[in-house]
């Protein structure tokens, strides 16, 4: 081959715009799955590693680190459904008790292979506000959920009203009145091949731009 004929150089990958492609598609292709959607395929510990692991890198005010996770696997997802389904019939007025909630509290567990119970572990001296140490938790929720899609697993946050309840809090061992239960996260495999599509409205209908 003459020099004529070599093929043009492709112009250098920017590594800065590969990280920015690669944020794109974890951001936007995170899904929820539900536990109805899962397979029965166990979920390894080097997984769930890194999943606990991802969540322990979220923002913190003051160095709180507020998250706590409650890890329930194998036998430990019945005392959770055990103990779901207890918590809502007591919570619950007769009148608004319904059967399929309460079974659903009673089977949901047992489809996931995992079931993290997350809270918020509240600052003794409770310098940083309340709604920041929830906001902490959330983002090492998202850092879980983006870890599970990344991974091509189903993950669910769940947040049943029985969540916040203090009955909730102390089962998890939370003893503080300030600490919270923030729900219930289900990890599983899909049993489809197909990944969800997700949607959303327009961002610029959220945003308001200010210029002077
Ligand atoms: C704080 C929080 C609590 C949630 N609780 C529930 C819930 O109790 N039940 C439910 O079906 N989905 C719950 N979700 C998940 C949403 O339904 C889900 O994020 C939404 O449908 C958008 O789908 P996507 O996550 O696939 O983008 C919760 C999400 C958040 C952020």
């Amino acid at each position: 081959m003459s020099d004529e004929e070599q093929p043009p150089e492709s112009p250098p990958l920017d590594p800065q715009s590969l990280r920015l492609a690669a944020a794109n598609a974890l951001i936007r292709r995170r899904r929820t799955i539900k536990p109805k959607d899962f397979s029965n395929k166990p979920i390894e510990n080097l997984h769930l590693a890194s999943i606990l692991e991802n969540a322990n890198w979220a923002p913190t005010h003051g160095m709180t680190e507020p998250w706590r996770f409650f890890v329930f696997m194998e036998e430990g997802r019945q005392r959770l459904a055990d103990y779901l389904q207890s918590l809502y019939k007591k919570k619950t007025p007769e009148d608004q008790f319904r059967q399929d909630k309460f079974d659903k509290l009673g089977t949901q567990a047992l489809l996931a292979p995992v079931v993290i119970a997350m809270g918020m572990k509240r600052q003794e001296i409770g310098k940083i506000p309340e709604i920041e140490e929830i906001e902490a938790v959330a983002c090492a929720i998202q850092n879980m959920h983006l870890t599970a899609s990344a991974l091509g697993m189903g993950a669910f946050w769940s947040s049943p009203p029985i969540s916040y309840t203090d009955e909730m809090r102390e089962w998890l061992g939370m003893e503080s009145e300030e600490d919270k239960c923030l729900g219930f996260f289900y990890l599983g495999w899909p049993e489809s091949e197909e990944w969800p599509e997700g949607s959303r409205g327009n961002v610029s209908e959220k945003v308001t731009w200010v210029r002077e």
